[in-house]
């Protein structure tokens, strides 16, 4: 029987009110509905520690665990996320970090949609740069084109979450048809 496709949205804000959870959920509207969309969160994971990753996977904590067996069953991932501090944000790379290490690692080799918003005018253009170098160790497949990259983020979502900018979402939904192109399955 041939496998549903999935993909797993995370979300680098976990503040309520974030203008990347908005993003995000725009994004996953915006994936056909025979393929399933999760976002997949992670505010109780712990800072990564090597002492309780490769070779003692065994302490690996819970959280972790559960963390990476979600990503495990993911096509594909959107990435929505703030940048701070010209980078990326601490928490995100920490599980990124959690998600990295092993040869079963559910990250390696997957395609990988990037996208951003921020309040500010350069539309998280740095933080996306910064992944670059993460996703060429990881032997990832970022899906680069269209950029998504929404400056002044206040002005386009509205209370409700909704992306009130039609070339804003038509961009999103290249970026999401581009990414879906990019599975193998
Ligand atoms: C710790 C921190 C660092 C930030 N650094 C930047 C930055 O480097 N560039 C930028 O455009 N905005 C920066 N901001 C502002 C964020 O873009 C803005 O708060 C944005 O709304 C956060 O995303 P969210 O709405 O998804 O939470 C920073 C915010 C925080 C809290």
């Amino acid at each position: 029987m041939e496998k549903n496709r999935k993909i797993v949205g995370l979300c680098g804000s976990l503040r309520k009110g974030s203008f990347n959870a908005m993003l995000l959920k725009v994004a996953g509207s915006l994936i056909p509905k025979d393929i399933e969309f999760e976002i997949v969160g992670f505010d109780d994971l712990p800072v990564y520690n090597e002492d309780h990753d490769i070779p003692n996977v065994e302490e690996r904590p819970a959280s972790v665990v559960k963390f990476r067996d979600a990503l495990a069953t993911a096509d594909a991932f959107i990435i929505a996320s703030p940048e701070y501090n010209y980078s990326i944000p601490g928490g995100l790379k920490n599980v990124i970090d959690w998600a990295s290490r092993g040869k079963d690692s559910p990250l390696m080799h997957k395609p990988v949609a990037i996208m951003g918003a921020t309040q500010g005018m350069w539309g998280t253009v740095r933080m996306q740069h910064a992944f670059s170098p993460v996703f060429t160790f990881l032997n990832m497949n970022p899906v680069l084109q269209p950029e998504v990259l929404i400056a002044q983020a206040q002005n386009k979502f509205d209370s409700d979450g909704n992306l009130n900018d039609e070339k804003t979402i038509s961009i999103i939904q290249k970026k999401i048809d581009n990414l879906i192109s990019a599975c193998k399955v």
